[in-house]
């Protein structure tokens, strides 16, 4: 099983949505996936049409007697999976933390799944703190979404600049999300190679539409809005993208 995250510690930058479209693509390609929404404000849960009472308990996640497909719920797409978040999971690293080993038992609790999915991909909450570095140790990638402009550049470098110096950098790729072409900045930042803070930059990107915030309204993902729209073409390319860096892992 491999595991992905979408994580940057600023929030609005686009983790759930990538997220719950990678997973939907994965999931239409026969890939058994499980989308593990891990922010308590639970984006990703309601737009796969989850809510409060499909959360588990923090301390059932963390507890060995369940594994996540026991915890998971179905969703309205063939091979996805939802494990659901609600506020409850704001004590998922407090729990985690009390025990012993926090890392491996992540790893244990990710592994007790592994004959039942062949993907776990992960919706971070923006402020992951002492739970990213667990987290992002335990995992296969991270993708690491930001807007291509100076700011948001500077403040994902100071992120990666951290990730670099405890030695977790290596799993990272930056993807640029809400690119406006009509910004000199934007088409400066897709087209050069340079890496952001060293992490390599993706070659996909997604341009701003509003059918992503239409997401959030219909409560599907996008290729289910449409398929052939420029965000869902590129949204798949992004999929064969990441998806290919995946597996030759
Ligand atoms: N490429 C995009 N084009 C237009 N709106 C976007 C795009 N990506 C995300 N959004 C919108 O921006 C807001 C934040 O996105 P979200 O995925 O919730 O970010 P995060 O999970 O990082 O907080 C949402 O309203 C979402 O619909
Ligand atoms: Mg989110």
């Amino acid at each position: 099983m491999k595991t992905v995250m979408f994580y940057n510690q600023k929030g609005g930058v686009g983790k759930t949505s990538i997220a719950v479209n990678f997973a939907y693509l994965a999931a239409s390609e026969g890939f058994r996936t499980l989308l593990w929404d891990l922010d308590p404000q639970a984006s990703a849960t309601f737009i796969l049409r989850g809510d409060d009472n499909d959360a588990p308990k923090a301390s059932k996640i963390v507890s060995e007697e369940y594994s996540l497909d026991e915890l998971a719920i179905g969703s309205n797409y063939p091979n996805l999976f939802l494990l659901a978040s609600s506020l409850k999971m704001r004590l998922f690293a407090e729990k985690l933390a009390e025990s012993k080993n926090p890392r491996r038992r992540l790893s244990r609790i990710l592994d007790s799944t592994k004959d039942e999915f062949d993907l776990t991909v992960i919706d971070a909450p923006p402020n992951l703190t002492d739970l990213s570095e667990t987290v992002i140790s335990a995992i296969d990638m991270v993708v690491v979404p930001l807007q291509p402009s100076p700011l948001a550049i500077r403040s994902s470098q100071v992120m990666i600049e951290h990730l670099e110096s405890i030695g977790l950098s290596d799993k990272c790729v930056a993807l640029y999300n809400m690119v406006d072409q009509r910004r000199i900045g934007h088409r400066l930042a897709i087209t050069n190679e340079e890496p952001v803070g060293r992490i390599p930059k993706l070659r996909s990107y997604i341009p701003y539409s509003a059918d992503i915030e239409k997401m959030a309204i219909s409560r599907e993902p996008l290729p289910v809005i449409s398929l052939t729209s420029k965000s869902s073409v590129a949204m798949k390319g992004l999929y064969n993208e990441i998806s290919n860096l995946i597996y030759s892992r």
